[in-house]
């Protein structure tokens, strides 16, 4: 939609050219690398000369937002929003294991969350405007058109043989040999942790895990009576290898618990040979691998990351991941393939919850193998990937001197560092009386540090509103940093 230029001042013209040339990249209607509108056809949608917009481009060439190409003209600069600067490694050196005491701002973020009228950046859930919400509802249906006694009767675990197939067949596009009899469905992804903590560790048991790290993660091993010890990690390249040698040497872990492919909320992605190193180490030490993979399937590169599980010689990494991210958070569909631990998990959940729902279990399998279920994937993780974009760029603008933002390369949460006077809490309370919620950093850590870190999710499709809402949340930040 253009916008009025005045015709009278010189000077007010030339930067309202510039401004609307930004309110184009930061509703993401021009993106790094694209073309800039030709000065010729700027110059008739905005009522001004050719030469102010030329001005106006070479001032945003100044400033690093556009490059002029010979004989082809301004184009955005296509390294526009890596200039961003990403969050700094926090290096502890030394770490003891913590009781986990999170009070109630954790049951907070989950109320809010279920709120309509607080803008969306607390809980990591995507927007059911990107859901295949007609396709899902078809299959559903017609599962329970067809086979109304299979979806209403019990599924005792491991559950329905022909979802479990289709997981297994995922795996094995992924280079792993899984059959469907080594995967158990469970009820989401937290499900399958609470089972695989609860089959190798016991209440006092230590826990390695990230840091930062997704703060449920924290909550359970609280509520099962362990102890969280939290191994430095790299806001690129997720945990430290050196420093989790260190704390294996030193104290009694028991079981790590860690997100490789794309941590929530720091976006982190090990790479390939890290996996590698981590499972050799941690099976060198007879030590099992839990790993969480629910935002593996949401890469925004050109290829899937691997899981920790593909290195896995000796059967110990227990794989857990669901459909909650990508598909239907509210089927909560999840599984989880145990090696070794197989038949422990599975006495697990027989005991804590009998079965999971049936009739989500043979819509989710029917989606998977009509095809449509990787269709939906590759426009998800455009969508994401656009979202998440546009939420850095933005943030880079409007955010104080000195935020640092994480560049995940998949999911869809930012991590952001701001200013260390500025304290997440205050964010999270001044927010929340505008009807705006976030989550503050301290929950991503037993030890409350991340104390000027907040995290904003970027689930859904920018609207007007969400976007005021992030301008008003800066608002707020700026002025808790005066
Ligand atoms: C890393 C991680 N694991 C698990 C979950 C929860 O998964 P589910 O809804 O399948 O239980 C979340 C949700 O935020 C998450 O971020």
């Amino acid at each position: 939609m253009p916008i009025a230029v005045k015709t009278d001042q010189e000077h007010f013209k030339y930067d309202q050219v510039s401004s609307y040339i930004m309110q184009l990249i930061d509703k993401g209607n021009l993106k790094p690398g694209e073309r800039a509108p030709s000065l010729r056809k700027l110059s008739s949608t905005l009522k001004v000369s050719i030469s102010t917009i030329n001005q106006a481009y070479l001032s945003l060439e100044d400033k690093g937002v556009l490059t002029a190409r010979p004989q082809s003209g301004f184009y955005i600069n296509a390294e526009l929003n890596q200039a961003i600067e990403t969050p700094k490694p926090i290096i502890t050196a030394c770490c003891q294991p913590r009781k986990v005491r999170f009070g109630q701002l954790f049951e907070e973020i989950f109320t809010i969350s279920n709120n309509p009228r607080v803008a969306p950046f607390a809980a990591a859930r995507p927007s059911m405007d990107l859901m295949p919400d007609k396709a899902l509802i078809r299959e559903t249906r017609g599962i329970l058109s067809r086979q109304p006694a299979a979806c209403m009767d019990y599924c005792f675990p491991p559950g329905h043989q022909k979802l479990r197939a289709q997981i297994a067949l995922r795996y094995a596009n992924m280079g792993l040999s899984i059959s469907a009899d080594e995967i158990i469905i469970t009820n989401g992804a937290t499900e399958a942790m609470t089972l695989a903590l609860q089959t190798v560790a016991k209440r006092g048991d230590i826990i390695a895990v990230e840091s930062p790290t997704y703060f449920s993660v924290l909550r359970l091993i609280e509520k099962l009576g362990m102890l969280a010890l939290e191994i430095d990690s790299h806001p690129k390249t997720g945990v430290d290898i050196e420093s989790l040698e260190y704390a294996l040497d030193t104290m009694d872990i028991k079981a790590m618990l860690l997100v490789p492919n794309f941590n929530n909320p720091n976006g982190s992605l090990m790479p390939e040979k890290n996996k590698d190193q981590l499972v050799e180490l941690l099976n060198s030490q007879e030590i099992p691998l839990i790993e969480d993979d629910v935002y593996g399937d949401l890469y925004f590169g050109s290829e899937r990351p691997g899981i920790a599980k593909y290195y896995d010689t000796e059967d110990r990494v227990l794989s857990c991941a669901s459909f909650s991210k990508t598909l239907a958070p509210g089927y909560r569909m999840g599984w989880i393939t145990g090696g070794r631990y197989h038949e422990k998990l599975l006495e697990w959940k027989q005991a804590t919850s009998s079965a999971s729902a049936s009739i989500q279990q043979l819509a989710v399998a029917e989606f998977l193998r009509s095809g449509q279920y990787d269709r939906h994937l590759s426009r998800l993780r455009k969508a994401f990937r656009e979202q998440v974009e546009k939420a850095r760029f933005m943030i880079s603008r409007l955010f104080p001197e000195g935020t640092r933002i994480s560049d995940p390369q998949g999911g869809f949460v930012l991590w952001v560092e701001l200013p260390r006077n500025i304290n997440c809490y205050d964010v999270y309370t001044d927010a929340l009386e505008h009807n705006i919620g976030i989550t503050p950093g301290m929950l991503f850590s037993a030890t409350r540090k991340f104390k000027n870190y907040i995290r904003i999710n970027c689930g859904f499709p920018w609207t007007d509103e969400t976007e005021k809402a992030l301008e008003q949340l800066a608002t707020l930040i700026n002025e808790l940093n005066k």
